[in-house]
Protein backbone atom coordinates (compact mmCIF):
# COMPACT_ATOMS: atom_id res chain seq x y z
CA UNK A 1 0.00 0.00 0.00
CA UNK A 2 1.26 3.59 -0.87
CA UNK A 3 0.77 6.70 1.09
CA UNK A 4 1.72 9.91 -0.74
CA UNK A 5 1.30 12.38 1.94
CA UNK A 6 2.73 15.46 0.33
CA UNK A 7 0.37 16.03 -2.17
CA UNK A 8 -3.48 16.88 -0.79
CA UNK A 9 -5.61 15.29 -2.73
CA UNK A 10 -8.02 11.97 -2.74
CA UNK A 11 -5.98 8.85 -3.35
CA UNK A 12 -7.80 5.14 -3.57
CA UNK A 13 -5.80 2.38 -2.46
CA UNK A 14 -6.20 -1.21 -3.18
CA UNK A 15 -9.01 -1.61 -0.69
CA UNK A 16 -11.05 1.19 -2.81
CA UNK A 17 -11.33 3.31 0.19
CA UNK A 18 -11.25 6.80 -0.38
CA UNK A 19 -8.16 8.19 1.55
CA UNK A 20 -7.63 11.41 2.53
CA UNK A 21 -4.84 12.82 2.09
CA UNK A 22 -3.71 14.16 5.54
CA UNK A 23 -2.31 17.60 5.21
CA UNK A 24 1.03 18.05 5.95
CA UNK A 25 0.71 20.15 8.84
CA UNK A 26 -1.65 17.64 10.28
CA UNK A 27 1.22 14.88 9.76
CA UNK A 28 3.51 16.84 11.86
CA UNK A 29 0.96 17.39 14.54
CA UNK A 30 0.64 13.30 14.49
CA UNK A 31 4.19 12.61 14.43
CA UNK A 32 4.32 15.25 17.41
CA UNK A 33 1.65 13.09 19.30
CA UNK A 34 3.19 10.18 18.29
CA UNK A 35 6.64 10.69 19.96
CA UNK A 36 7.72 11.67 23.80
CA UNK A 37 9.58 14.66 23.14
CA UNK A 38 10.56 17.24 19.93
CA UNK A 39 13.78 19.21 19.68
CA UNK A 40 12.84 22.09 17.76
CA UNK A 41 15.78 24.33 15.67
CA UNK A 42 15.37 27.91 14.88
CA UNK A 43 17.18 30.60 12.41
CA UNK A 44 16.27 34.17 12.22
CA UNK A 45 13.26 32.97 9.82
CA UNK A 46 11.38 32.69 12.87
CA UNK A 47 11.48 36.27 13.63
CA UNK A 48 11.06 38.10 10.42
CA UNK A 49 7.52 38.12 11.35
CA UNK A 50 8.55 40.11 14.47
CA UNK A 51 10.04 42.92 12.57
CA UNK A 52 13.51 41.53 12.80
CA UNK A 53 15.34 41.26 9.16
CA UNK A 54 17.00 37.66 8.86
CA UNK A 55 20.35 37.70 7.23
CA UNK A 56 20.10 36.49 3.76
CA UNK A 57 16.42 37.16 2.29
CA UNK A 58 16.58 40.08 -0.31
CA UNK A 59 16.65 42.99 2.04
CA UNK A 60 18.44 40.90 4.75
CA UNK A 61 20.84 41.91 6.77
CA UNK A 62 24.08 40.77 4.35
CA UNK A 63 22.49 42.77 1.89
CA UNK A 64 23.11 46.24 3.96
CA UNK A 65 26.31 44.97 5.85
CA UNK A 66 29.23 42.96 4.68
CA UNK A 67 29.75 39.76 6.72
CA UNK A 68 33.07 39.23 6.00
CA UNK A 69 33.82 42.90 8.08
CA UNK A 70 32.43 41.33 11.00
CA UNK A 71 34.59 38.40 11.71
CA UNK A 72 36.23 37.84 14.58
CA UNK A 73 39.73 38.28 13.58
CA UNK A 74 39.10 41.53 12.49
CA UNK A 75 37.05 42.73 15.25
CA UNK A 76 39.52 41.88 17.97
CA UNK A 77 42.41 43.53 15.72
CA UNK A 78 40.81 46.72 13.86
CA UNK A 79 39.84 49.72 16.04
CA UNK A 80 37.94 50.47 11.97
CA UNK A 81 36.04 47.13 12.29
CA UNK A 82 35.16 47.51 15.53
CA UNK A 83 33.83 50.86 15.04
CA UNK A 84 31.55 49.40 11.96
CA UNK A 85 30.16 46.39 14.09
CA UNK A 86 29.38 48.70 16.83
CA UNK A 87 27.52 50.94 14.33
CA UNK A 88 25.62 47.65 13.10
CA UNK A 89 24.46 46.68 16.86
CA UNK A 90 23.68 50.56 17.36
CA UNK A 91 21.09 50.46 14.45
CA UNK A 92 19.98 47.03 15.32
CA UNK A 93 19.21 47.96 18.97
CA UNK A 94 15.99 49.69 18.78
CA UNK A 95 14.91 47.04 15.96
CA UNK A 96 15.12 43.92 18.18
CA UNK A 97 14.46 45.45 21.68
CA UNK A 98 11.18 46.90 20.47
CA UNK A 99 9.98 43.06 18.81
CA UNK A 100 7.77 41.29 19.99
CA UNK A 101 7.39 37.71 20.06
CA UNK A 102 5.02 36.59 17.09
CA UNK A 103 2.82 33.84 17.11
CA UNK A 104 5.84 31.20 16.50
CA UNK A 105 7.37 32.05 19.46
CA UNK A 106 4.06 31.31 21.45
CA UNK A 107 3.30 27.92 20.03
CA UNK A 108 6.48 26.53 21.00
CA UNK A 109 5.95 27.65 24.60
CA UNK A 110 2.66 25.80 24.29
CA UNK A 111 4.49 22.91 22.93
CA UNK A 112 6.56 22.75 26.23
CA UNK A 113 3.41 23.29 28.12
CA UNK A 114 2.54 20.03 26.54
CA UNK A 115 4.85 19.24 28.03
CA UNK A 116 6.56 18.13 24.46
CA UNK A 117 9.63 20.17 23.82
CA UNK A 118 12.66 17.99 25.05
CA UNK A 119 14.43 21.41 24.09
CA UNK A 120 15.15 24.62 21.45
CA UNK A 121 17.86 24.77 19.36
CA UNK A 122 18.25 28.42 18.22
CA UNK A 123 20.70 30.77 16.12
CA UNK A 124 18.81 33.59 17.23
CA UNK A 125 20.60 36.42 19.17
CA UNK A 126 17.40 38.09 19.56
CA UNK A 127 16.06 36.92 22.62
CA UNK A 128 12.56 36.77 21.47
CA UNK A 129 12.24 33.36 22.69
CA UNK A 130 13.13 33.94 26.03
CA UNK A 131 10.81 37.23 26.19
CA UNK A 132 7.46 34.70 24.61
CA UNK A 133 7.87 33.06 27.98
CA UNK A 134 9.50 30.03 26.64
CA UNK A 135 11.85 28.43 30.00
CA UNK A 136 15.47 29.42 29.45
CA UNK A 137 16.22 25.74 30.65
CA UNK A 138 14.64 24.83 27.52
CA UNK A 139 16.60 27.06 25.52
CA UNK A 140 20.19 26.06 23.73
CA UNK A 141 21.57 29.67 22.63
CA UNK A 142 24.16 28.61 19.64
CA UNK A 143 25.47 32.05 18.52
CA UNK A 144 24.95 33.93 21.86
CA UNK A 145 22.81 36.43 23.33
CA UNK A 146 23.01 40.18 22.22
CA UNK A 147 21.35 41.52 25.53
CA UNK A 148 24.99 41.11 27.40
CA UNK A 149 27.90 42.51 26.35
CA UNK A 150 31.03 41.38 28.32
CA UNK A 151 35.00 42.69 28.34
CA UNK A 152 37.56 39.78 26.30
CA UNK A 153 40.07 40.20 28.38
CA UNK A 154 38.24 40.78 32.41
CA UNK A 155 35.27 39.29 31.47
CA UNK A 156 33.38 42.06 33.22
CA UNK A 157 29.54 42.45 32.25
CA UNK A 158 27.61 44.74 31.18
CA UNK A 159 23.94 45.21 29.69
CA UNK A 160 23.30 45.69 26.35
CA UNK A 161 21.15 49.11 27.46
CA UNK A 162 24.13 50.90 29.36
CA UNK A 163 26.47 50.49 26.22
CA UNK A 164 23.92 51.77 23.78
CA UNK A 165 23.55 54.70 25.73
CA UNK A 166 27.56 55.29 25.85
CA UNK A 167 27.10 54.69 21.73
CA UNK A 168 24.55 57.46 21.76
CA UNK A 169 26.31 59.50 23.51
CA UNK A 170 29.06 59.72 21.00
CA UNK A 171 31.22 56.87 21.41
CA UNK A 172 32.18 54.88 18.51
CA UNK A 173 33.78 52.10 20.28
CA UNK A 174 33.22 51.29 23.69
CA UNK A 175 35.96 49.81 25.86
CA UNK A 176 35.86 48.27 29.24
CA UNK A 177 35.69 50.78 31.74
CA UNK A 178 37.80 48.25 34.13
CA UNK A 179 40.95 47.34 32.17
CA UNK A 180 40.32 49.32 29.00
CA UNK A 181 39.87 45.70 26.95
CA UNK A 182 37.55 45.00 23.91
CA UNK A 183 34.15 44.87 24.86
CA UNK A 184 31.74 42.60 22.27
CA UNK A 185 27.92 41.81 22.24
CA UNK A 186 28.12 38.31 23.84
CA UNK A 187 27.24 37.01 20.38
CA UNK A 188 29.03 34.52 17.94
CA UNK A 189 31.18 36.03 15.33
CA UNK A 190 32.33 34.18 12.31
CA UNK A 191 35.67 32.45 13.10
CA UNK A 192 34.60 32.66 16.63
CA UNK A 193 34.77 29.85 19.02
CA UNK A 194 31.03 28.26 19.54
CA UNK A 195 30.12 28.05 23.42
CA UNK A 196 31.13 24.33 24.22
CA UNK A 197 28.16 23.53 26.88
CA UNK A 198 25.52 25.06 24.26
CA UNK A 199 26.52 22.96 21.42
CA UNK A 200 27.73 19.69 22.89
CA UNK A 201 24.56 19.78 24.71
CA UNK A 202 22.20 20.75 21.64
CA UNK A 203 23.94 17.78 19.53
CA UNK A 204 23.42 15.09 22.16
CA UNK A 205 19.91 16.64 22.19
CA UNK A 206 19.35 16.07 18.42
CA UNK A 207 21.42 12.82 17.93
CA UNK A 208 18.84 11.44 21.26
CA UNK A 209 15.33 12.75 19.47
CA UNK A 210 12.79 11.66 17.69
CA UNK A 211 11.15 14.19 16.13
CA UNK A 212 13.35 17.04 15.22
CA UNK A 213 11.85 20.44 13.57
CA UNK A 214 13.56 22.70 12.09
CA UNK A 215 12.40 26.42 11.23
CA UNK A 216 13.21 29.69 9.78
CA UNK A 217 16.75 28.97 8.80
CA UNK A 218 18.53 28.73 5.56
CA UNK A 219 20.93 25.93 7.39
CA UNK A 220 24.07 26.89 5.70
CA UNK A 221 26.17 27.72 9.06
CA UNK A 222 28.13 25.65 10.64
CA UNK A 223 28.74 23.94 12.77
CA UNK A 224 25.26 24.62 14.02
CA UNK A 225 23.23 23.51 10.47
CA UNK A 226 25.08 19.85 10.98
CA UNK A 227 22.29 19.51 14.03
CA UNK A 228 19.33 18.37 11.89
CA UNK A 229 21.72 15.78 10.19
CA UNK A 230 22.64 14.48 13.52
CA UNK A 231 18.98 14.12 14.24
CA UNK A 232 18.87 12.05 11.01
CA UNK A 233 21.74 9.80 11.55
CA UNK A 234 20.11 9.49 15.45
CA UNK A 235 17.44 8.33 13.62
CA UNK A 236 14.73 11.01 14.12
CA UNK A 237 12.31 12.39 11.36
CA UNK A 238 13.00 15.52 10.33
CA UNK A 239 10.89 18.31 9.60
CA UNK A 240 11.94 21.57 7.71
CA UNK A 241 9.85 24.55 8.19
CA UNK A 242 11.14 27.44 5.66
CA UNK A 243 9.85 30.05 3.14
CA UNK A 244 12.02 29.32 0.58
CA UNK A 245 14.50 25.86 -0.05
CA UNK A 246 16.91 24.60 2.14
CA UNK A 247 20.01 22.27 1.08
CA UNK A 248 18.68 19.55 3.44
CA UNK A 249 15.16 19.68 2.05
CA UNK A 250 16.72 16.25 0.21
CA UNK A 251 16.74 14.87 3.48
CA UNK A 252 13.61 16.03 5.35
CA UNK A 253 10.54 13.54 5.92
CA UNK A 254 8.49 16.59 5.32
CA UNK A 255 9.36 20.23 4.35
CA UNK A 256 6.63 22.61 4.52
CA UNK A 257 7.36 26.22 2.72
CA UNK A 258 5.33 28.24 4.72
CA UNK A 259 5.88 31.36 7.67
CA UNK A 260 6.63 29.57 10.46
CA UNK A 261 3.88 32.14 12.10
CA UNK A 262 1.48 30.83 10.14
CA UNK A 263 2.29 27.18 10.31
CA UNK A 264 3.86 26.37 13.58
CA UNK A 265 0.71 27.54 15.25
CA UNK A 266 -1.84 25.40 12.69
CA UNK A 267 0.43 22.46 13.52
CA UNK A 268 -0.14 22.88 17.14
CA UNK A 269 -3.48 23.61 16.68
CA UNK A 270 -3.40 19.86 15.62
CA UNK A 271 -1.71 18.45 18.18
CA UNK A 272 -4.01 16.86 20.71
N1 LIG B 1 8.90 31.85 8.09
C1 LIG B 1 9.70 30.83 7.65
N2 LIG B 1 10.90 31.02 7.04
C2 LIG B 1 11.29 32.29 6.89
C3 LIG B 1 10.51 33.41 7.28
C4 LIG B 1 9.25 33.14 7.91
N3 LIG B 1 8.45 34.11 8.32
N4 LIG B 1 11.19 34.55 6.97
C5 LIG B 1 12.36 34.16 6.40
N5 LIG B 1 12.41 32.81 6.33
C6 LIG B 1 13.51 31.97 5.86
C7 LIG B 1 14.32 32.54 4.73
O1 LIG B 1 13.80 32.12 3.50
C8 LIG B 1 15.71 31.96 4.99
O2 LIG B 1 15.89 30.73 4.31
O3 LIG B 1 14.40 31.88 6.96
C9 LIG B 1 15.73 31.67 6.50
C10 LIG B 1 16.66 32.57 7.29
O4 LIG B 1 17.95 32.23 6.91
P1 LIG B 1 19.20 33.16 7.30
O5 LIG B 1 18.88 34.56 7.02
O6 LIG B 1 20.39 32.56 6.66
O7 LIG B 1 19.26 33.03 8.89
P2 LIG B 1 19.87 31.84 9.78
O8 LIG B 1 19.68 30.52 9.13
O9 LIG B 1 19.35 32.01 11.13
O10 LIG B 1 21.44 32.22 9.74
C11 LIG B 1 22.32 31.47 10.48
O11 LIG B 1 24.07 33.04 10.07
O12 LIG B 1 24.54 35.22 9.78
C12 LIG B 1 24.69 34.18 10.66
O13 LIG B 1 24.97 34.16 13.00
C13 LIG B 1 24.04 34.44 12.01
O14 LIG B 1 22.68 32.93 13.33
C14 LIG B 1 22.90 33.41 12.03
C15 LIG B 1 23.39 32.34 11.10
ZN1 LIG C 1 37.81 44.37 31.02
Amino acid sequence: MVILIKKRGCKRDRRGKMKEELSREVQVANWINSVDKVVVFTGAGVSTESGIPDFRSPGGLWDRYDPNDFLYQKIISSEESRKKYWKMHSELYYIIIEAEPNPSHYALVDLDKMGKLDCLITQNIDNLHQKAGLDENKILELHGNTMKVACLSCHNSYTRKEIQEWLENGIEVPCCEKCKGILKPTTIAFGQSMPVRETEEAERKSRNCELFIAMGSSLVVHPAALMPLYAKEGGARLVIINLTPTPYDGQADLVISGKAGEVFPEILATVK
